[in-house]
């Protein structure tokens, strides 16, 4: 009988009481380095697609609680190459002995079937535009950290909210924190599920927000026709964040991104200087919470 309770492949079945046990795991990594009891067991970590802070923040966390991690990058040197499916690389690292799976893959992985099929708990890493768990919970986990309760917290999304993964894992995890969420940007970088506050105006939706999170163009998701309908430079003008648009933040507001950062398309590279930008400290709980997703996906925490 194969198992998948301890996967995470998205955050629908997400109680209060889950994250709040994560976050206590997370605040405990925070603190000191404890050992799993599992510890010099082998986890595999399969990046099909490129990525720098997940992959190694995931690996940090391996590192501190003594789990030893093989890492398989960009399809580079494995039998991906020879034409094997992601699929069947997945199933043959299972079999080598890994004691979980965190993975980075498109949408054409069946994710859902593959965990099925085995009973390595699978972790989703970043998931085509279908989500991106870890991260939703690294910035929630980074705002708990200086508000301790985000209910009726506002979050605001700016750009590309559409080509997202990001963006969908919070639509899933908002509601569990009573966290509100709102876009300001143009219709057409809009999720059609989006469930928030639309603003048409960017100082409206700066004056609204709590924290304000900046996304990365997903050029690579976008369709020809929705590069030609792009403009940029249009884009910039009306909707990047500038030192000018953030007066209309509040002074204790936060400025979020989840990486990797354009600097200077949707955001001004002197804002990485404004005392409210917390980029890099969402990359430190990074760590933490996957420290914390490691514990679960190993039953060393009781969630
Ligand atoms: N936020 C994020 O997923 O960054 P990477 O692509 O570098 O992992």
């Amino acid at each position: 009988m194969h198992s998948s309770s301890t996967a995470l492949l998205d955050l629908k079945k997400y109680t209060p009481n889950i994250v709040t046990t994560l976050f206590s795991l997370a605040d405990r990594a925070k603190e000191e380095r404890l050992p799993l009891s599992g510890s010099g067991h082998v986890i595999a970590l399969l990046f099909l697609e490129p990525s720098t802070r997940t992959r190694l923040s995931f690996q940090t966390a391996a590192y501190r609680v003594g789990l030893s991690p093989l890492v398989l990058e960009d399809n580079g040197g494995s039998s991906l190459e020879k034409g094997e499916t992601p699929e069947d690389t997945i199933l043959n690292v299972a079999a080598l002995g890994s004691r979980l799976i965190v993975i980075r893959c498109g949408d054409g992985v069946d994710l859902k079937s593959l965990s099925s099929k085995t009973s390595v708990p699978i972790l989703n890493a970043g998931w085509g535009k279908i989500g991106h768990p870890t991260q939703a919970l690294t910035d929630t986990y980074a705002m708990y950290s200086r508000w301790k309760n985000l209910a009726g917290k506002k979050l605001l999304f700016l750009g590309d909210a559409k080509h997202s993964r990001v963006v969908a894992s919070h639509m899933e995890i908002a509601s569990v924190l009573q966290l509100q969420l709102g876009y300001a940007g143009p219709k057409n970088l809009l999720p059609e599920n989006f469930v928030g506050q639309h603003f048409d105006r960017l100082a409206d939706g700066l004056a609204w927000s709590d924290a304000v999170m900046s996304l990365r163009f997903q050029f690579e998701r976008h369709t020809e026709t929705s590069q030609q309908n792009l403009k940029i430079e249009e884009f910039k003008k009306e909707w990047g964040l500038s030192a000018d648009s953030l007066k209309n933040l509040k002074k204790d507001g936060l400025i979020m991104h989840p990486g990797p950062v354009h600097w200077g398309l949707e955001i001004e590279s002197s804002i990485a200087k404004d005392p409210r930008c917390i980029i890099l400290d969402q990359v430190r709980h990074g760590v933490w919470i996957r420290e914390a997703l490691l514990r679960n996906a190993l039953g060393e925490d009781g969630v």
